[in-house]
């Protein structure tokens, strides 16, 4: 077992797969789609910049050991999406280690509302609470998204209201260790759903 695979995460569904240059061309099929992007950064990447987000992404896992995963379905072997557990910042260009965790996910437009986002999203708020012993979980969004803001509260976060991170102003949403474990049901085998 390599370094990196050790930060695997399996799902019913998925695999979560720590981003990687082999993955560039769904990442880029991903990132590339406007509509994708529109609450992020309002436009598509070119495959230069999604290749160049993997390297930093790559950098990251080296670096912190928790960065975004790929999300590659079990049953295809295609991918379906992205996920992070990393810090959050006020500005600049990478996280920052002061700044709480924060949970992210972005899936392919002809895969959305399957469930998976929410599929990944347990399995990675499990691995910052157990793995690396995160005392809460942040997520922000655009306040327009409500595809987003969905997955925030199906998976039991509160609204902290608008705050400024990323130097913008966003809706944030958080849910503490305490309440993970006392209400959250873990990402395990025997999840109801029906499609791959
Ligand atoms: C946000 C996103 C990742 C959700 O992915 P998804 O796989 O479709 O989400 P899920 O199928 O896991 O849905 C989880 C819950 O959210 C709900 N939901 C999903 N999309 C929704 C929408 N557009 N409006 C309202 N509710 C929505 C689902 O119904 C489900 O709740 P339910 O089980 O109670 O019905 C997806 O819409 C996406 O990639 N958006 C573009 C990228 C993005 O904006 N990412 C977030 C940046 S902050």
């Amino acid at each position: 077992m390599t370094a990196m695979s050790l930060h695997e995460l399996t799902t019913e569904r998925l695999r979560l797969v720590p981003c990687d240059h082999a993955h560039l061309p769904g990442l880029s099929a991903l990132n590339s789609d406007p509509e994708v992007m529109r609450y992020i950064t309002g436009r598509g990447e070119t495959p230069e910049e999604t290749r160049a987000v993997i390297e930093r992404v790559r950098a990251r896992w080296v670096k912190w050991g928790y960065s975004w995963w790929t999300m590659i379905a079990r049953a295809s072997d295609e991918i379906v999406g992205i996920g992070c557990i990393q810090n959050l910042r006020k500005s600049g260009t990478e996280p920052d280690p002061e700044c709480p965790f924060e949970i992210g996910w972005r899936v392919r437009r002809d895969r959305w509302r399957r469930g998976f986002a929410i599929e990944a999203a347990r399995a990675m708020a499990e691995f910052a609470f157990t793995e690396l012993g995160a005392p809460t979980l942040y997520a922000v969004c655009d306040p327009q998204n409500a595809a987003s803001i969905a997955v925030m509260r199906k998976l039991g976060m509160h609204c902290r209201g608008i705050e400024e991170w990323y130097a913008r102003r966003v809706l944030t949403y958080e849910i503490t260790a305490a309440t993970w474990r006392a209400s959250a049901v873990p990402a395990r085998p025997g999840e109801a759903h029906n499609d791959g």
